[in-house]
């Protein structure tokens, strides 16, 4: 008998414990058995913190921290017309504005600046694939890529610029895009140093200033 009580008093306690004050109120601490991080250290915006020497929860932006809508200079450097990346112009779609038409020629003005600044991104971006003359015996075909495309063939030298800026930005049957890698400017400017390969590879003796033509080997 005494164990039947005693045993009917823990199951009493028991029961109480689990069911008898839910729903009350109290203004004392509640028992935590798990703190789910009910509280952790954070920064709450617009509010002090004393973490920071100058007590701001709010911090300033990390130096050289670059707004996604950083309006891009066309032109040589020392140009100031800005261009937003959203804007319906031929330097960001390589479309003419409005129609699917693609942009004849680099709506870039073409300097020497940008042409060295096309080759070294080429170097990085293309030559891998394209080799260094842009014949498509890059290190790839090496290894087992076999169908790289050669940029001097004579499709290809047709091609209105827009067409390449869209074959980098979107990429065209095998190959990939490189729009994650390849800003729109660089792109602008690989098409330029393209067209320089594709050049060096048609011209004329007219081309050569006569007083080095006797120079060349032929
Ligand atoms: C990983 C290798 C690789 C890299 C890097 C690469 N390409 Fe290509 N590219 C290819 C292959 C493969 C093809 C052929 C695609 C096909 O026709 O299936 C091709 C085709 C092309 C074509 C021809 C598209 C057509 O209409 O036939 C152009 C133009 C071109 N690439 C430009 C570039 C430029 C510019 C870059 C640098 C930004 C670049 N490629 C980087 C592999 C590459």
């Amino acid at each position: 008998m005494r164990y039947f009580l005693a045993v009917a008093m823990m199951l009493g306690v028991l029961l109480l414990g689990v069911v008898g004050f839910r729903d009350t109120t109290t203004r004392r601490t509640p028992i935590e058995v798990f703190p789910d991080m009910d509280r952790q250290p954070k920064l709450r915006p617009q509010a002090e913190d004393a973490f920071f020497a100058d007590n701001r929860g709010s911090r300033r932006p990390v130096e050289g921290t670059m707004a996604r809508m950083t309006p891009m200079t066309m032109g040589a450097s020392g140009s100031s017309e800005l261009v937003y990346g959203y804007e319906d112009l031929p330097v960001n779609t390589g479309h003419l504005t409005g129609v699917t038409n693609y942009v004849e020629n680099i709506p870039l003005t073409v300097s020497g600046e940008l042409l060295e600044r096309g080759m070294g991104r080429y170097q990085i971006n293309c030559q891998p694939c394209h080799g260094a003359l842009g014949d498509g015996n890059g290190i790839t075909r090496k290894l087992g890529m076999v169908v790289v495309a050669n940029l001097h063939d004579p499709r290809i030298i047709k091609m209105p610029d827009g067409e390449l800026f869209h074959v980098i930005t979107s990429g065209r049957n095998l190959m990939s895009n490189y729009a994650a890698q390849v800003s729109v400017k660089d792109r602008w400017s690989i098409i330029a140093y393209i067209r320089a390969l594709q050049r060096s590879r048609l011209a004329s003796i007219d081309d050569v200033p006569e007083q080095l033509r006797s120079t060349l080997t032929k």
